[in-house]
């Protein structure tokens, strides 16, 4: 029931990649990628993004977090948790993280993203736009994120007060080649930042 546009096409910029890289900073030029955490509800997906955004805007560095909670209450409000909305949800997303990397920024997303298909969806979304994709699983135990419950989310989902909600009643299906495993288990949150960190020098995004 989704309408399709007609008598629509692709109009081309006159800014090329490499001027806005020229715009943005003197280091390898253009740098506009995408970072996309996903990991189960309270893994720490949002303090990761927020604490790399923090880094790379001490920087200079233009960055921008995208984060479900966030996202959920205005773009993005209309849409639940069943599996055809979480899709949705992770297109537009997909989509709008395209357009942040296009602008030449470090857009970083931090969504449950619970299925593989999506997943894939919002890499093939780069990929056709020739920008980088680095796919990131916080890798926290569901029993690690059950015991810290920080928002009682997952109180509420076994006393069936939340349905289908992920790793209890919906599945979380894990990446099977993500370009990094970050690990929270006994780490700061300082710690998992720098394993991003080096992930984006070893590919030559940031000094
Ligand atoms: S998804 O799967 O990518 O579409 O989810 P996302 O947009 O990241 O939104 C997840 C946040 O919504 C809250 N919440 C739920 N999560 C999972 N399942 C259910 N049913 C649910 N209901 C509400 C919760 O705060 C999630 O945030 P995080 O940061 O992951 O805990
Ligand atoms: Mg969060």
């Amino acid at each position: 029931n989704i309408q399709m546009a007609t008598n629509v096409t692709k109009q081309d910029h006159y800014v090329s990649r490499s001027k806005r890289g020229q715009i943005l900073g003197n280091h390898a030029g253009f740098r506009g990628c995408t970072i996309w955490f996903t990991g189960l509800s309270g893994a720490g997906k949002t303090s990761i993004s927020f604490g790399l955004e923090e880094f790379l805007i001490s920087k200079g560095i233009p960055a921008y977090s995208l984060d479900g909670d966030n996202v959920r209450t205005g773009l993005n409000k209309n849409l639940g948790f069943s599996k055809e909305d979480r899709q949705e949800n992770i297109r537009r997303v997909a989509e709008v993280a395209r357009l942040f990397a296009d602008g030449g920024q470090i857009c970083l997303c931090s969504f449950i993203s619970p299925f593989i298909e999506d997943r894939e969806m919002a890499r093939k979304i780069h990929e056709n736009a020739k920008l980088p994709f680095f796919e990131v699983f916080v890798d926290t135990p569901i029993s690690v994120c059950e015991q810290r419950d920080i928002k009682g989310l997952y109180k509420k989902a076994r006393q069936g007060l939340i349905k289908g909600f992920s790793g209890i009643d919906q599945e979380y299906q894990k990446p099977k080649s993500p370009e990094l495993v970050v690990t929270t288990l006994d780490r700061s949150v300082g710690e998992c930042v720098k394993d991003v960190i080096s992930l984006l020098e070893q590919n030559g995004i940031i000094p």
